[in-house]
């Protein structure tokens, strides 16, 4: 598929937002620093450019910053493309260490450069050039894996949720956050498609306002309603009964079925279990890692104090106080009522139902 096809695609599932191109071997991003307030596009053909893009932001979401890593990884393959092959590899796997560390806890970033490390380590190609397109070929289909699984789970989700119901959502698992489509707002998607006349409530998601600047943004293009709720009116409105399900993405799902999202997913999933509402997670199998046994081994990232005390510049808190930052946190597995894949709705026992769609 090419750029168009895939437009095309995204667009018969009603869903117009993409935020990856891959043209004339070389990417770009949509900066997603800047929205909603701009759509800027910034072109990459240089990988450690491209792992630097994913650590300062420009590009997040898990599905997303692994199909960003992947092409990164093929700019490395044809700028080393005059090298002999065992020199290439060397070189290569360096590059591929370092895109490695962009960003911690999202698996799929690994998932993506291992799949096409396997080619590189094969020993099936000689031709350096060979190799380089074979690696494209790999990314792509990350790629259109990605947003195939996406539109998939999105069919496979919107059954679980009641008509007219109101459905709470934390950070942006959206378009924007993969592929295209979304996982999350992929179900979402899909359920606005099958006139399910749902309301989305969107987590404002401090401190990088992932809900409020993307989720709303990109449902918005879609012509999708959205009202927007600071993160700690999320107890209130579940108690007052207007949410009647949550549903989030994740960053990586253990073995154990233990999900590393966005910081506050914890903290909403508790008060889902308080308030008797189901707590869905929706991520392809590419974000599943059977490698992590349970959540306590999820690195999590903790990023700059200066992204909690300001904002775009300008400062929010009293300056000199100290400030913590982790991005991400752990909501333990007694607390997810089902995980939304591409393959399928899974249940409780986790680590039975993860293993036995992954193996
Ligand atoms: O720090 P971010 O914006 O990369 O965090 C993103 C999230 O936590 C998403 O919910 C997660 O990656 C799922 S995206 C489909």
């Amino acid at each position: 598929m090419n750029r168009e096809e895939i437009e095309k695609k995204l667009l018969k599932e009603g869903s117009r937002v993409v935020p990856i191109r891959w043209e004339d071997r070389r990417l770009s991003l949509l900066d997603q620093r800047l929205l909603p307030s701009s759509e800027t596009w910034t072109t990459y053909d240089d990988p450690d450019k491209v792992a630097h893009a994913i650590t300062s932001m420009v590009v997040r979401g898990a599905p997303a910053i692994g199909i960003t890593a992947a092409f990164g990884m093929v700019l490395a393959a044809f700028g080393l493309k005059g090298q002999p092959i065992e020199t290439f590899k060397v070189n290569w796997l360096v590059l591929a260490k370092r895109m490695l560390e962009a960003r911690p806890t999202a698996v799929n970033l690994r998932w993506a450069v291992h799949r096409l490390q396997a080619i590189v380590t094969s020993g099936n190609y000689r031709d350096v050039s060979r190799l380089a397109r074979r690696l494209e070929q790999e990314a792509l289909a990350i790629w259109y894996e990605d947003i195939m699984a996406n539109i998939t789970m999105g069919k496979h989700g919107q059954a679980l949720l009641p008509a007219g119901a109101g459905i709470l959502t934390h950070c942006n698992a959206g378009a924007l956050a993969t592929g295209g489509y979304g996982t999350a707002l992929g179900v979402l998607r899909a359920a606005v498609s099958a006139g399910k006349g749902i309301r989305i409530f969107a987590d404002e998601t401090r401190p990088w306002l992932q809900g409020s600047r993307l989720t709303a943004w990109e449902l918005l293009q879609d012509g999708i309603p959205v009202t927007i709720v600071i993160d700690s009116a999320a107890g209130y409105l579940m108690r007052k009964g207007d949410i009647e399900a949550v549903i989030v993405g994740a960053d990586r799902i253990a073995a154990n079925g233990d999900v590393a999202n966005k910081i506050g997913t914890y903290g909403v999933a508790e008060l889902a279990r308080a308030n008797g509402i189901p707590f869905y997670v929706a991520a392809p199998t590419s974000t599943i890692d059977l490698d992590t046994p349970s959540g306590e081994t999820i690195p999590v990232e903790e990023r700059a104090p200066g992204e909690v005390t300001s904002f775009a510049g300008h400062p929010v808190a009293a300056s000199g106080a100290a400030a913590l930052n982790p991005v991400f946190d752990i909501t333990p597995n007694d607390l997810v009522t089902a995980i939304i894949t591409e393959k399928g709705i899974i249940r409780p026992p986790y680590r039975e139902s993860l293993y036995a769609i992954l193996t």
